[in-house]
Protein backbone atom coordinates (compact mmCIF):
# COMPACT_ATOMS: atom_id res chain seq x y z
CA UNK A 1 0.00 0.00 0.00
CA UNK A 2 1.80 3.29 -1.13
CA UNK A 3 -0.71 5.58 0.62
CA UNK A 4 1.40 6.32 3.83
CA UNK A 5 4.54 7.26 1.66
CA UNK A 6 2.40 9.84 -0.61
CA UNK A 7 0.74 11.26 2.46
CA UNK A 8 4.43 11.60 4.16
CA UNK A 9 5.83 13.07 0.69
CA UNK A 10 3.39 15.29 -0.17
CA UNK A 11 3.99 19.07 0.20
CA UNK A 12 1.62 20.36 2.71
CA UNK A 13 1.02 23.57 4.89
CA UNK A 14 0.53 23.26 8.79
CA UNK A 15 -2.10 26.14 9.87
CA UNK A 16 -2.90 25.46 13.28
CA UNK A 17 -0.01 24.62 15.81
CA UNK A 18 0.59 26.48 19.13
CA UNK A 19 4.51 26.90 19.52
CA UNK A 20 4.39 26.00 23.44
CA UNK A 21 2.30 22.88 22.30
CA UNK A 22 5.53 21.45 20.56
CA UNK A 23 7.83 21.42 23.53
CA UNK A 24 8.61 17.82 24.07
CA UNK A 25 9.61 16.37 27.67
CA UNK A 26 13.08 16.36 26.88
CA UNK A 27 13.43 20.01 26.21
CA UNK A 28 11.17 21.26 28.68
CA UNK A 29 13.67 19.06 31.21
CA UNK A 30 16.85 20.87 29.73
CA UNK A 31 15.02 24.73 29.84
CA UNK A 32 13.86 23.86 33.59
CA UNK A 33 17.57 22.51 34.50
CA UNK A 34 19.20 25.81 32.43
CA UNK A 35 16.62 28.48 34.26
CA UNK A 36 16.40 26.77 37.45
CA UNK A 37 13.02 26.46 37.11
CA UNK A 38 11.04 23.82 39.43
CA UNK A 39 8.33 21.56 36.74
CA UNK A 40 7.40 19.17 39.14
CA UNK A 41 8.45 16.54 37.27
CA UNK A 42 11.76 14.89 37.05
CA UNK A 43 11.86 12.74 34.29
CA UNK A 44 10.54 11.96 30.32
CA UNK A 45 8.59 9.18 31.34
CA UNK A 46 7.01 11.57 34.48
CA UNK A 47 6.20 13.77 32.63
CA UNK A 48 4.44 11.45 29.30
CA UNK A 49 3.07 9.83 32.40
CA UNK A 50 0.73 13.24 33.51
CA UNK A 51 -0.34 13.08 29.75
CA UNK A 52 -3.33 11.39 29.66
CA UNK A 53 -6.19 14.02 29.17
CA UNK A 54 -10.11 13.53 30.02
CA UNK A 55 -10.94 16.86 28.13
CA UNK A 56 -9.50 20.16 26.98
CA UNK A 57 -9.19 21.50 30.13
CA UNK A 58 -6.91 18.88 31.65
CA UNK A 59 -4.44 18.94 28.75
CA UNK A 60 -4.72 22.76 29.09
CA UNK A 61 -3.21 22.82 32.87
CA UNK A 62 -0.43 20.62 31.88
CA UNK A 63 0.47 22.69 28.91
CA UNK A 64 0.54 25.79 30.86
CA UNK A 65 2.46 24.32 33.31
CA UNK A 66 5.23 23.09 31.23
CA UNK A 67 5.63 26.19 29.34
CA UNK A 68 7.17 27.79 32.68
CA UNK A 69 10.47 26.87 31.69
CA UNK A 70 10.53 29.51 28.90
CA UNK A 71 11.90 32.35 30.32
CA UNK A 72 14.49 33.97 27.27
CA UNK A 73 14.35 35.03 23.72
CA UNK A 74 17.03 31.86 22.96
CA UNK A 75 14.34 29.84 24.65
CA UNK A 76 11.48 30.46 22.28
CA UNK A 77 13.98 30.39 19.58
CA UNK A 78 15.09 27.05 20.57
CA UNK A 79 11.65 25.43 21.34
CA UNK A 80 10.44 27.32 17.72
CA UNK A 81 13.76 25.62 15.72
CA UNK A 82 12.71 22.07 17.05
CA UNK A 83 9.49 22.45 15.68
CA UNK A 84 10.14 23.49 12.05
CA UNK A 85 12.90 21.03 11.53
CA UNK A 86 10.71 18.53 12.61
CA UNK A 87 7.90 20.07 10.44
CA UNK A 88 10.11 19.96 8.03
CA UNK A 89 11.09 16.48 7.95
CA UNK A 90 7.07 15.85 7.00
CA UNK A 91 7.46 18.27 4.22
CA UNK A 92 5.56 21.00 5.55
CA UNK A 93 6.72 23.79 3.56
CA UNK A 94 4.51 26.81 5.12
CA UNK A 95 3.53 27.18 8.91
CA UNK A 96 1.84 29.62 10.23
CA UNK A 97 2.41 29.52 13.93
CA UNK A 98 0.11 30.15 17.03
CA UNK A 99 2.16 31.31 20.21
CA UNK A 100 0.38 32.34 23.27
CA UNK A 101 2.19 35.56 24.66
CA UNK A 102 -0.43 36.05 27.70
CA UNK A 103 1.13 32.83 29.23
CA UNK A 104 4.13 34.12 29.17
CA UNK A 105 3.81 37.91 29.85
CA UNK A 106 1.98 36.91 33.29
CA UNK A 107 5.03 35.45 34.49
CA UNK A 108 7.00 38.19 33.76
CA UNK A 109 8.69 37.83 30.20
CA UNK A 110 8.47 40.06 28.14
CA UNK A 111 6.46 40.35 24.82
CA UNK A 112 9.68 41.49 23.05
CA UNK A 113 11.70 38.31 24.00
CA UNK A 114 8.62 35.80 23.05
CA UNK A 115 8.05 37.18 19.78
CA UNK A 116 12.33 38.04 18.99
CA UNK A 117 12.56 34.84 19.91
CA UNK A 118 10.14 32.96 18.15
CA UNK A 119 10.39 35.61 14.73
CA UNK A 120 14.55 34.51 14.79
CA UNK A 121 13.43 30.88 14.26
CA UNK A 122 11.29 32.00 11.51
CA UNK A 123 13.96 33.35 9.65
CA UNK A 124 16.03 30.87 10.25
CA UNK A 125 14.01 28.08 8.96
CA UNK A 126 13.43 30.27 6.07
CA UNK A 127 17.41 30.01 5.03
CA UNK A 128 18.67 26.59 6.15
CA UNK A 129 14.90 24.35 5.83
CA UNK A 130 13.75 26.00 2.93
CA UNK A 131 10.11 26.57 5.35
CA UNK A 132 8.37 29.44 5.06
CA UNK A 133 6.89 30.04 8.78
CA UNK A 134 4.82 33.31 10.26
CA UNK A 135 3.43 33.56 13.43
CA UNK A 136 -0.08 34.48 14.60
CA UNK A 137 -0.23 35.85 17.95
CA UNK A 138 -3.28 34.11 20.17
CA UNK A 139 -5.03 35.58 22.85
CA UNK A 140 -6.41 33.44 25.70
CA UNK A 141 -10.25 33.83 26.02
CA UNK A 142 -10.64 32.58 29.51
CA UNK A 143 -8.98 36.21 30.30
CA UNK A 144 -10.40 39.09 29.90
CA UNK A 145 -11.10 41.67 27.11
CA UNK A 146 -9.07 44.43 29.00
CA UNK A 147 -6.37 41.83 28.98
CA UNK A 148 -6.59 41.33 25.91
CA UNK A 149 -6.31 44.68 24.75
CA UNK A 150 -3.21 45.10 26.94
CA UNK A 151 -1.75 42.32 25.20
CA UNK A 152 -2.40 43.27 21.68
CA UNK A 153 -0.50 47.24 22.56
CA UNK A 154 2.51 45.35 24.16
CA UNK A 155 2.86 43.14 20.80
CA UNK A 156 2.02 46.73 18.51
CA UNK A 157 5.99 47.45 18.50
CA UNK A 158 6.63 44.16 16.77
CA UNK A 159 3.41 44.64 13.89
CA UNK A 160 5.72 43.25 11.43
CA UNK A 161 6.52 39.87 13.12
CA UNK A 162 3.27 38.46 13.45
CA UNK A 163 0.73 38.44 10.38
CA UNK A 164 -2.31 37.54 12.11
CA UNK A 165 -4.78 36.66 15.99
CA UNK A 166 -6.52 33.67 16.63
CA UNK A 167 -8.25 32.95 19.79
CA UNK A 168 -7.64 29.57 22.15
CA UNK A 169 -7.67 27.90 26.07
CA UNK A 170 -10.93 27.58 27.46
CA UNK A 171 -13.73 27.07 24.69
CA UNK A 172 -17.32 26.10 26.84
CA UNK A 173 -18.27 29.38 28.85
CA UNK A 174 -16.01 32.06 26.47
CA UNK A 175 -18.19 32.62 23.58
CA UNK A 176 -16.34 34.68 20.54
CA UNK A 177 -18.83 37.40 21.39
CA UNK A 178 -16.25 38.15 24.23
CA UNK A 179 -13.98 39.58 22.08
CA UNK A 180 -15.52 41.04 18.92
CA UNK A 181 -14.39 44.73 20.23
CA UNK A 182 -11.10 43.07 20.31
CA UNK A 183 -11.44 41.59 17.19
CA UNK A 184 -12.74 44.59 15.40
CA UNK A 185 -9.76 46.53 15.95
CA UNK A 186 -7.26 43.92 15.18
CA UNK A 187 -9.15 44.24 11.69
CA UNK A 188 -8.34 47.88 10.89
CA UNK A 189 -5.32 46.76 11.99
CA UNK A 190 -4.99 44.77 8.62
CA UNK A 191 -4.30 41.48 10.56
CA UNK A 192 -5.28 37.89 9.82
CA UNK A 193 -8.10 36.85 12.00
CA UNK A 194 -8.34 33.28 13.49
CA UNK A 195 -10.38 31.29 16.24
CA UNK A 196 -11.03 28.26 17.67
CA UNK A 197 -14.95 27.14 17.86
CA UNK A 198 -16.21 24.30 17.62
CA UNK A 199 -13.87 21.88 19.51
CA UNK A 200 -15.59 21.21 22.45
CA UNK A 201 -17.92 24.14 21.78
CA UNK A 202 -21.41 24.18 19.90
CA UNK A 203 -22.09 25.44 16.51
CA UNK A 204 -23.12 28.88 17.88
CA UNK A 205 -19.61 29.37 18.71
CA UNK A 206 -19.25 28.64 15.21
CA UNK A 207 -21.38 31.17 14.03
CA UNK A 208 -20.43 34.01 16.12
CA UNK A 209 -16.81 33.36 15.39
CA UNK A 210 -18.06 33.89 12.02
CA UNK A 211 -20.64 36.39 11.98
CA UNK A 212 -19.44 38.93 15.14
CA UNK A 213 -15.36 38.21 14.90
CA UNK A 214 -15.40 37.67 10.95
CA UNK A 215 -12.93 35.43 10.96
CA UNK A 216 -10.95 34.00 8.09
CA UNK A 217 -11.24 30.51 9.18
CA UNK A 218 -12.45 28.58 12.06
CA UNK A 219 -10.01 26.25 14.32
CA UNK A 220 -10.96 23.17 14.64
CA UNK A 221 -14.86 23.45 14.03
CA UNK A 222 -15.82 20.11 14.05
CA UNK A 223 -19.00 20.36 16.28
CA UNK A 224 -20.13 22.35 12.94
CA UNK A 225 -21.25 19.09 11.85
CA UNK A 226 -24.40 19.81 14.19
CA UNK A 227 -25.77 22.17 11.92
CA UNK A 228 -26.62 21.53 8.94
CA UNK A 229 -27.38 25.28 8.05
CA UNK A 230 -24.05 25.96 9.49
CA UNK A 231 -22.23 23.43 7.00
CA UNK A 232 -24.25 25.23 4.69
CA UNK A 233 -22.86 28.06 5.15
CA UNK A 234 -19.22 26.60 5.62
CA UNK A 235 -19.23 24.97 1.84
CA UNK A 236 -20.79 27.82 0.30
CA UNK A 237 -18.04 30.80 1.79
CA UNK A 238 -15.55 28.05 1.97
CA UNK A 239 -14.42 28.53 5.29
CA UNK A 240 -11.44 26.94 5.74
CA UNK A 241 -11.70 24.19 9.20
CA UNK A 242 -7.92 23.64 10.56
CA UNK A 243 -8.80 20.40 12.06
CA UNK A 244 -7.11 18.08 14.27
CA UNK A 245 -7.28 14.67 14.31
CA UNK A 246 -4.94 13.57 16.96
CA UNK A 247 -5.67 16.33 19.51
CA UNK A 248 -9.46 15.73 18.94
CA UNK A 249 -8.70 11.65 19.54
CA UNK A 250 -6.35 12.73 22.82
CA UNK A 251 -9.20 15.15 24.41
CA UNK A 252 -11.78 12.68 23.79
CA UNK A 253 -13.99 14.80 20.87
CA UNK A 254 -14.03 11.67 19.10
CA UNK A 255 -14.40 8.17 21.12
CA UNK A 256 -11.68 6.76 18.40
CA UNK A 257 -10.24 8.08 14.67
CA UNK A 258 -12.51 6.04 13.21
CA UNK A 259 -15.74 7.68 14.13
CA UNK A 260 -13.98 11.22 13.30
CA UNK A 261 -16.31 13.25 10.85
CA UNK A 262 -13.56 14.35 8.75
CA UNK A 263 -14.85 12.22 5.88
CA UNK A 264 -17.76 13.77 6.52
CA UNK A 265 -16.95 17.32 6.31
CA UNK A 266 -15.00 16.50 3.19
CA UNK A 267 -17.88 14.51 1.89
CA UNK A 268 -20.15 17.91 2.30
CA UNK A 269 -17.61 19.93 0.31
CA UNK A 270 -16.28 21.97 3.15
CA UNK A 271 -12.35 23.43 3.13
CA UNK A 272 -10.98 20.93 5.59
CA UNK A 273 -7.18 20.65 6.73
CA UNK A 274 -5.39 18.65 8.52
CA UNK A 275 -3.12 19.31 11.61
CA UNK A 276 -0.91 18.76 14.75
CA UNK A 277 -2.22 21.48 17.00
CA UNK A 278 0.00 20.34 20.02
CA UNK A 279 2.12 17.37 18.41
CA UNK A 280 4.40 16.46 21.51
CA UNK A 281 1.13 16.47 23.87
CA UNK A 282 -1.05 14.50 21.09
CA UNK A 283 1.61 11.87 20.08
CA UNK A 284 1.89 12.85 16.78
CA UNK A 285 3.37 15.40 14.21
CA UNK A 286 1.52 16.16 10.58
CA UNK A 287 2.72 12.75 8.93
CA UNK A 288 1.39 11.08 11.91
CA UNK A 289 -2.18 12.83 11.53
CA UNK A 290 -2.56 11.83 8.02
CA UNK A 291 -1.01 8.35 8.09
CA UNK A 292 -3.39 7.55 11.72
CA UNK A 293 -6.40 9.36 10.20
CA UNK A 294 -6.43 7.71 6.39
CA UNK A 295 -5.40 4.51 7.62
CA UNK A 296 -8.34 4.38 10.67
CA UNK A 297 -11.29 6.20 8.07
CA UNK A 298 -10.67 4.65 4.71
CA UNK A 299 -9.53 8.07 3.17
CA UNK A 300 -8.04 7.70 0.31
CA UNK A 301 -5.77 9.18 -2.62
CA UNK A 302 -7.91 12.00 -4.20
CA UNK A 303 -8.62 13.03 -0.21
CA UNK A 304 -4.75 12.89 0.10
CA UNK A 305 -4.22 15.54 -2.69
CA UNK A 306 -7.45 17.40 -2.07
CA UNK A 307 -6.26 18.35 2.18
CA UNK A 308 -2.72 19.25 1.04
CA UNK A 309 -4.31 21.84 -2.20
CA UNK A 310 -6.88 22.82 0.63
CA UNK A 311 -3.67 23.50 3.22
CA UNK A 312 -2.46 26.26 0.91
CA UNK A 313 -5.34 27.42 -0.27
CA UNK A 314 -6.62 28.13 3.23
CA UNK A 315 -2.96 29.75 4.28
CA UNK A 316 -2.22 33.43 4.14
CA UNK A 317 -0.06 33.13 1.77
CA UNK A 318 -0.30 35.76 -1.26
CA UNK A 319 -2.03 34.83 -4.25
CA UNK A 320 0.83 35.06 -6.38
CA UNK A 321 2.58 31.93 -4.29
CA UNK A 322 -0.60 30.14 -4.32
CA UNK A 323 -0.13 29.95 -7.79
CA UNK A 324 3.09 28.49 -7.93
CA UNK A 325 2.08 25.75 -5.41
CA UNK A 326 -1.21 24.61 -7.43
N1 LIG B 1 -7.85 24.30 22.04
C1 LIG B 1 -7.83 25.43 22.75
N2 LIG B 1 -6.72 25.98 23.20
C2 LIG B 1 -5.55 25.39 22.91
C3 LIG B 1 -5.51 24.23 22.19
C4 LIG B 1 -6.72 23.65 21.71
O1 LIG B 1 -6.79 22.60 21.03
N3 LIG B 1 -4.20 23.89 22.08
C5 LIG B 1 -3.49 24.84 22.74
N4 LIG B 1 -4.31 25.75 23.24
ZN1 LIG C 1 -5.46 24.58 18.86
Amino acid sequence: DRLPELLRRMPKAELHVHIEGTLEPELILALARRNQVDVGYDSVEALRQAYNFTDLQSFLDIYYAGACVLREARDFEDMARAYLERAAADNVVHAEIFFDPQTHTARGVSMEKVITGLHRACERARDEQGVNATLILCFLRHLSEEEAFETLEQALPFRDKFIGIGLDSSEVGHPPEKFARLFARCRELGLHLVAHAGEEGPPAYVWTALNLLRVERIDHGVQSAKDPMLMQRLAQDQIPLTVCPLSNLKLKVFPDLAAHNIGRLLGAGLCVTVNSDDPAYFGGYMNDNFVQTFAATGLGARQAYQLALNSFNASFVSERVKRNYG
